[in-house]
């Protein structure tokens, strides 16, 4: 009886993780962690269009500024707007409980949530809000349906509809092209995301911008992947020197065994 319940429990699996899975395709984005530029960009954005509403306090300034080589005193200035001293973790002045009554859900601490939601899904979630007047902002999100945050980076990425355009036609994950022409085969879709009114970025700069403040939530998930990058680094160089080493002293023991 517990063998076929065990059985059981295995056999539902796969379809638990299916569940998981379902929601809108995301885009692949590509994040390096160790861009010092990208991640500067990213900082000072979640300074600014985040800071607000958000903190990030399992991560102190100080040591953001040092692992980014930004200055401390370029930090303080340019991206510490709550008077907090370098040595201090990333709070907000905001309650909770006043969030809650303003935005209907306390907005979350960020500094883990690229592991938690994955780069994909952040990348895709700032990408998609649009204008929904039933909403009490005014615009909603279709990675994150009916959430209660408004759409902070809309005057960079301008105004966001759902309506019809041509997208490229994908089977099995594939683009599809035409095979005597190679043109992109497309087809009209009808729930696609596009701007309306636009914003301060185009297309292409807005991305930039957006993927370089992932890229900024994902080392503040795990910061130490920079350190591990460099040690990796010395540990590869120590290895190659010591083999030479290594190798001569086999080849003097050997010498007179031949
Ligand atoms: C005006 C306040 C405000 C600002 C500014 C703001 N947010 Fe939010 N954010 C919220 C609220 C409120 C929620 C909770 C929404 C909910 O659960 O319905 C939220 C939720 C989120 C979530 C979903 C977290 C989760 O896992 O459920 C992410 C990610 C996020 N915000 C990222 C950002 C980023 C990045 C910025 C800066 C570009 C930002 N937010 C700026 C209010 C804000």
């Amino acid at each position: 009886m517990k063998k076929l319940f065990v059985a059981l429990i295995l056999a539902a699996l796969p379809l638990l993780s299916f569940a998981a899975e379902h929601g809108p395709e995301l885009e692949k984005v590509d994040i390096d962690v160790s861009d010092k530029a990208a991640l500067q960009d990213g900082a000072r954005t979640f300074a600014n269009y985040c800071m607000g509403c958000h903190s990030a306090k399992f991560q102190r300034y100080e040591r953001v500024a040092d692992d980014l080589g930004i200055p401390h005193e370029v930090m303080l200035e340019k991206l510490v707007f709550t008077g907090a001293k370098i040595g201090d973790h990333m709070n907000i002045g905001m309650k909770p409980a006043d969030a809650k009554a303003w935005f209907g859900a306390a907005p979350p601490d960020l500094t883990l949530v690229a592991r938690v939601r994955g780069t994909d899904w952040l990348y895709g979630y700032l990408k998609s809000f649009y204008e929904d007047p039933s909403r009490p902002w005014g615009v909603n999100n279709k990675v994150f349906p009916n959430v209660g945050m408004p759409n902070v980076l809309v005057g960079l990425q301008g105004k966001q509809v759902v309506g019809c355009k041509q997208v490229q036609v994908v089977e099995d994950g594939k683009k599809q092209y035409d095979p005597l022409t190679g043109t992109p085969l497309t087809h009209e879709a009808c729930d696609q995301l596009k701007i309306d009114t636009p914003g301060a970025l185009n297309d292409e700069q807005f991305d930039d911008k957006v993927k370089n403040l992932v890229t900024f939530l994902a080392y503040s998930a795990n910061p130490v992947k920079l350190q591990h990058q460099r040690i990796g680094t010395y540990v590869l160089l120590y290895l190659a020197f010591f083999f030479v080493f290594a190798y001569l002293l086999k080849r003097e023991y050997w010498k007179d065994v031949h």
